[in-house]
């Protein structure tokens, strides 16, 4: 049979350009995708470290792209198979793939992401013979406008998946738009791509694809909720036939404490013990006494309202009484880079705030902090607390979307099960209780180490949930066929 071929379609793609677990997801699962016998290419923008990235690159085709030229470039990067959207009026901007230097939205985004949904369309309608998708998988709302671009101006249709990575992220811009980026006048309906009188980038995807897909199956019940739905709880309770949620894996390879180059000392789920050098290393890194006797927390997060990290700041009063220490490594919000620095000045000695973006930094959190903290409002997957698994790091998180699909709590499962420490409703006063149980587990070394080792056992990567994908995609091609 011939293997089913998948483009990808993301806005952003691990190692090359990465804000946060999407770039992950994007680079992570084409690799188990091709691995299980898909034939899965990868659409990006051309920014320009994907540009400086691109390796044996071949031009296909030329075309307009809202107010400049643009090119589609065909090659590879490590072990990536790509397709690269050349339009530098679009993408020929340094840093952050969204945000210009002064952190605010480019006010073109509109435009941006509607020319890679565009470009899409034009390799969904056959126009690279060399590579006709049956399927086309969008990711989030950046690629979302593809199924809609499909739907409206489709002769050859192949058939499309949208994954939500984050419903909070919508993609509205002001009803205009629709002209510019050429949908046509009749998409401006509530079946469409309307909302609310704007245009919505997401709803048009989730409105239009032919499988809906989320990163965890907790999320995927959340969102279809008129709370968690974000204004789109209706649209997705209607869609739930097609509306199913899989759990996100890490790269185990990118994420393998035993062959870890970031890290101090490398160790594995039989050298556990060999984790405390790196315990050492981070508490001097933050200046901290070396002392194995605190518990050691670890953030590693964007700093935003979605990661209840003000939570986490309400219960510095219990964490400094409790002998704790707590590293942070994460940027966003200045209020919150403000307020966790403040915290850090204020307690030299068990408060450590590195504000950035450093995968370094994060790799060596995972592999010395005793616990990770995940207090997130909402989360629909979340990967930092599955490095945190697979590096005896052993995570405190809130029960909500992806969080709790992946760590058991130790007082509701039997010690052979129990990963970690969940609390809800998400407060600051459960964070603190639940703080306050994992330092108490903390000083039963036995204990400890069960919590340990059950995470470093549990299966986190790809493989099972790659096939997962490759189900959702035959089940829609077959659709097609019948
Ligand atoms: P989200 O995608 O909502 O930010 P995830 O937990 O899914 O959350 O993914 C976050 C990814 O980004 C993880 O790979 C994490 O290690 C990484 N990350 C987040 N903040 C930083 C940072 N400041 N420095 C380095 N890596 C970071
Ligand atoms: C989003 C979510 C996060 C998820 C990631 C990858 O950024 O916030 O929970 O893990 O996408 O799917």
């Amino acid at each position: 049979m011939k293997p089913m071929r998948v483009l990808s379609v993301v806005s952003e793609i691990y190692p090359i350009i990465k804000t946060g677990g999407l770039a992950d997801v994007a680079g992570a699962l084409p690799v188990a995708l091709k691995a299980a016998g898909v034939d899965i290419r990868s659409l990006v923008p051309g920014y320009p470290a994907v540009m400086a990235a691109l390796e044996r690159a071949e031009c296909l085709h030329e075309t307009p792209a809202f107010g400049g030229a643009s090119r589609l470039l065909a090659g590879s990067a490590g072990t990536l198979d790509l397709f690269v959207l050349d339009a530098p009026h679009l993408f020929a901007r340094p840093g952050n793939p969204y945000l210009s230097p002064e952190g605010v939205d480019w006010p073109d985004n509109g435009l941006r992401f509607a020319a890679l949904a565009r470009m899409a369309w034009h390799i969904g309608i056959g126009g690279v013979s060399s590579f006709e998708p049956d399927i086309i998988h969008a990711h989030d709302w950046q690629a979302a406008l593809t199924p809609a671009y499909l739907h409206y101006g489709g002769q050859r249709r192949p058939k499309t998946v949208l994954t939500v990575h984050n419903l909070a992220y919508q993609g509205i811009f002001p009803r205009q738009i629709i002209e510019e980026i050429g949908l046509p006048a009749e998409s401006f309906t509530i079946d469409g791509v309307e909302y609310y009188g704007d245009v919505s980038f997401l709803k048009a995807g989730l409105q239009f694809a032919d499988a809906i897909t989320t990163v965890s199956p907790t999320y995927a019940r959340e969102i279809q909720s008129d709370e968690g739905g974000m204004g789109l709880g209706g649209l997705l309770r209607a869609r739930s036939g097609v509306l199913r949620g899989i759990l996100n894996g890490i790269d185990t390879d990118v994420w393998n404490p035993a062959t870890d180059p970031s890290i101090s000392q490398r160790f594995s789920l039989h050298t556990i013990d060999d984790r405390s050098a790196n315990k050492m290393a981070l508490q001097r890194r933050f200046g901290f006494e070396p002392d194995d006797s605190a518990l050691l927390l670890g953030v590693i997060s964007r700093l935003t309202p979605q990661k209840g990290l003000d939570l986490l700041l309400d219960c510095i009063p219990t964490l400094l009484k409790e002998g704790m220490q707590l590293v942070l490594l994460g940027s966003g919000e200045a209020d919150l880079q403000d307020r966790f620095e403040a915290a850090a000045k204020a307690n030299p000695k068990q408060i450590g705030a590195t504000i950035g973006f450093d995968e370094a930094l994060a790799h060596q959190i995972q592999a010395g902090a005793d616990a990770l903290v995940v207090p997130s409002r909402f989360e629909p997957c979340g990967l930092t607390q599955l490095c945190a698994l697979r590096y005896g790091a052993v995570p405190i998180v809130s029960a909500v979307g992806g969080l709790q699909d992946t760590v058991r709590d130790v007082d509701e499962t039997d010690r052979g099960q129990a990963t970690g420490f969940t609390f809800k409703p998400v407060t600051s006063a459960e964070l603190s209780v639940a703080l306050r149980r994992a330092r108490s587990v903390f000083q039963d070394k036995a204990a400890w180490r069960w919590l340990q080792t059950n995470g470093m056992s549990t299966d986190v990567s790809w493989r099972g949930r790659a096939r997962q994908y490759a189900e959702v995609y035959s089940q829609i091609a077959g659709e097609g066929a019948a």
